[in-house]
């Protein structure tokens, strides 16, 4: 318990208040035309024999404004699209909750599609991130992973997920801290919802700590009763370690913090930069947060106060009891993209704040992680944030806010091209798509006979939400990041791997990057003395 109040104000720094009931309403609209928003596309661009009243909803979900009469709001809305000449028939499928009162236990619906063939195949590349799903499972390519060799993750993992013909199964064997086991299962269950029949059958152990748990020390393979390292899933990878990293639960939804699913977020951020221009915004590198949870935080904080000059940036200490006491006020990420400059600092390990942060059209002043989440590895400093050296915070937060201030154009595209690496690359079906190829590719490892465990339990998106009535945050994230139907659109095309030569230019491409921006904070400082 101690571990989890440290971890529970090491990863967020955020969060955003309950919106008041209308704005929800309109939200709510907005959800609609966000998980439409493929659809529309297809729509537009290829079918134009749509049906009118769909046109309809999307024209009210663009304008957001009144509560329209919603004509769609029928159980099965059914939307008929003809591409190529086969018509495709997409059927919507809410939640099918059994009814509340009596003592019925709520049961998996068995008219969901186990099987889908996306009406329109892809024709984009996925995102450069995907690249790294091949390495991180490449520890596992010749040996494939035996029985013995996943029951070896189990003493870290918090819970087994079995999937087995298209149905989820669950064995928890430690309850993790608020609901990032629940969310977690959550996003896998939607996964399976958005790509019936192409999850292949598969066990897998997930750890919902903070940190990795497979370091690469003590795994090597001259030794034969540890080779290959245990898989084990988790949110952050490291380099030194062989933990798959997964999406974090925060995708779905944090709600004890307030934070909404993604989809509903990232669209209220993207509104929230419009409100405050990048000149009108406070010219100082902006952070809030705990920092009482590594001693990389506690350094920061010194930054604060120099008695030579104005160091530049503005700091602050979040106090998460007083903050959920007075529920959220004045918290919501949305309306916290007012500064030119944002800092991110890791906490215990990754921070979910991450991509709040970045999200911002603000330049990131980004300190050298350790840790890396599945969309970092291939942000490349000066094009998506400023780089900023952990050993050398202070300095190097000055001069990356004053040299913002003197150029800036620069600054401004930095801060832009950050915020569109998450709102492109970082699109919830880009989620899914690389939760897909990782299952695929440890799906294809598995030298084992996929077993449901005595004690597990199959679980469902029905099973998980219907019981949950109080009309509180977690149901809401739960309806907000539904997944309606299957993806009518296939999967992005997965990228060629990188190549070991290809990586080590990439590498050297960041590196050199972080170099610039090194050389020109050293001329400032040398030529001004010392710090
Ligand atoms: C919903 O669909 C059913 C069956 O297709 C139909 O009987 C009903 O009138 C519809 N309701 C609305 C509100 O359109
Ligand atoms: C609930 O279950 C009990 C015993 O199984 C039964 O007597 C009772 O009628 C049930 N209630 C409803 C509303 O179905
Ligand atoms: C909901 O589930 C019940 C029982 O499983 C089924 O009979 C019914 O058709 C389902 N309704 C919808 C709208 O899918
Ligand atoms: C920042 O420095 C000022 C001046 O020393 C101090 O009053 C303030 O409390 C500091 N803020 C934080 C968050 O430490
Ligand atoms: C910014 O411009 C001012 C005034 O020209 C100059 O004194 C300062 O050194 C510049 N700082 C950076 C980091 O370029
Ligand atoms: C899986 O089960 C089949 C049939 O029971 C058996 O022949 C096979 O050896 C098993 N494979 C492994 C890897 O245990
Ligand atoms: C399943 O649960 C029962 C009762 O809690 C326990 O006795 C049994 O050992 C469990 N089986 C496994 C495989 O964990």
């Amino acid at each position: 318990m101690r571990e989890n109040i440290h971890e529970a104000q090491s990863t967020e720094d955020h969060h955003q208040k309950y919106q008041n009931p209308i704005t929800r309403l309109s939200s709510k609209l907005t959800k609609t035309w966000v998980t439409t928003k493929i659809f529309i596309f297809v729509l537009f661009i290829i079918v134009l024999s749509a049906s009118f009243s769909l046109m309809h909803t999307f024209v009210l979900g663009e304008s957001r404004l009144q509560i329209p009469s919603i004509r769609n709001t029928n159980k099965s809305t059914t939307i008929t699209t003809t591409t190529s000449n086969i018509p495709k028939i997409l059927v919507k499928f809410p939640l099918n909750c059994t009814s509340l009162n009596g003592n019925t236990t709520q049961t998996c619906p068995l008219n969901y599609p186990t099987k889908f063939e996306p009406a329109i195949s892809s024709s984009e590349t996925c995102p450069d991130y995907f690249k790294w799903i091949h390495r991180d499972l490449k520890v596992w390519q010749k040996t494939g992973i035996t029985r013995e060799t996943l029951e070896r993750a189990k003493p870290n993992a918090h819970f087994r997920v079995v999937i087995k013909s298209g149905k989820l199964y669950v064995h928890q064997y430690d309850k993790a801290f608020q609901t990032r086991d629940v969310f977690t299962i959550w996003g896998i269950l939607q996964l399976l919802r958005m790509y019936p029949g192409q999850i292949p059958d598969l066990e897998l152990l997930f750890l919902c700590h903070d940190r990795p748990a497979i370091w690469k020390r003590d795994f090597k393979k001259n030794r034969k009763d540890t080779w290959p390292p245990p898989p084990l899933f988790h949110y952050c990878g490291h380099r030194d370690a062989y933990d798959i990293v997964f999406p974090d639960w925060s995708f779905w939804g944090w709600p004890e913090l307030n934070i909404k699913e993604w989809n509903k977020l990232s669209v209220a951020l993207k509104e929230g930069n419009k409100k405050v221009k990048w000149e009108d915004r406070v010219p100082y590198a902006y952070w809030k947060g705990n920092p009482h949870v590594s001693p990389i935080r506690g350094d920061l904080m010194r930054c604060n106060f120099s008695d030579k000059y104005d160091p530049m940036v503005r700091l602050y200490v979040q106090d998460w009891v007083r903050e959920i006491e007075a529920g959220f006020r004045g918290s919501r990420l949305e309306d916290q993209c007012i500064h030119r400059y944002k800092i991110y600092i890791e906490g215990n390990a990754w921070s979910v704040s991450e991509k709040y942060i970045l999200s911002c059209d603000s330049m990131t002043l980004l300190v050298k992680p350790e840790y890396y989440d599945f969309f970092f590895r291939s942000m490349i400093p000066m094009k998506h944030y400023w780089p900023i050296r952990p050993n050398n915070k202070c300095g190097d937060l000055k001069f990356a806010v004053e040299w913002g201030n003197n150029n800036t154009e620069e600054a401004q595209v930095i801060g832009r091209q950050g915020s569109e690496y998450m709102m492109k690359n970082l699109e919830m079906k880009y989620v899914y798509d690389y939760m897909l190829y990782v299952l695929q590719g440890y799906g294809k490892l598995m030298k084992l006979n996929v077993t449901v465990p005595e004690n597990a339990t199959q679980v469902c998106s029905e099973t998980m939400a219907c019981p949950i009535t109080d009309g509180g945050q977690i149901r809401q994230c739960m309806d907000d990041s539904l997944v309606m139907y299957p993806s009518v659109k296939a999967a992005c095309d997965m990228p060629p791997p990188y190549g070991d030569y290809e990586l080590k230019k990439f590498l050297k491409k960041q590196e050199s990057a972080r170099r610039k921006a090194e050389k020109w904070t050293d001329q400032y400082w040398n030529l001004r003395g010392p710090k």
